[in-house]
């Protein structure tokens, strides 16, 4: 077992749809243990910076607006093996491929407003933590 860490995003949809409770609800549940929150308000700039790695994709400009428009909740999440076991729980990017009882599965309205993120790997995960979090606002 690894302990790990991993950056959750709540969503600008999500935030907007009430749904930060029900997100964190679920992370509580499920044990993964929440280091660092805070509400961001990312500029146009600062999501293309953070979704860097899809700027050839033909998503890249909508996805970018849409992760500028408006609140979002960023996390780190700790624990042996976060970034899998939260990428369960979110469930799969496209929401109809999700699993059922995901969080992707249960509130996302589209491929894009999927209502969270999450790292997908250990060099991912240290790239988006650092994007977002300075190790004084990381507790533990
Ligand atoms: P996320 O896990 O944040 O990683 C990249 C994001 O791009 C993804 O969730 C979706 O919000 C979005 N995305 C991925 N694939 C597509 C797609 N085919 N069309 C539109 N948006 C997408």
């Amino acid at each position: 077992m690894r302990m790990e860490r991993t950056l959750s995003i709540i969503k600008p949809d999500a935030v907007g749809r009430g749904l930060i409770g029900e997100v964190i609800r679920r992370l509580e549940e499920n044990n993964l243990k929440i280091v660092a929150l805070k509400m961001v308000c990312m500029t146009k700039a600062q999501a293309q910076g953070f979704y860097a790695v899809h700027k050839e994709r033909p998503f890249f400009d909508s996805l970018t607006d849409f992760m500028s428009s408006g609140p979002a909740v960023v996390m780190v999440l700790e624990g042996e093996n976060v970034i899998a076991r939260y990428r369960e729980l979110m469930g799969a990017t496209n929401y109809r491929e999700a699993a059922e009882g995901t969080i992707r599965r249960e509130f996302a309205t589209d491929i894009e407003k999927n209502v969270v993120h999450g790292s997908d790997a250990a060099a991912t995960a240290a790239f988006e933590i650092a994007y977002f979090f300075n190790s004084f606002e990381i507790v533990g």
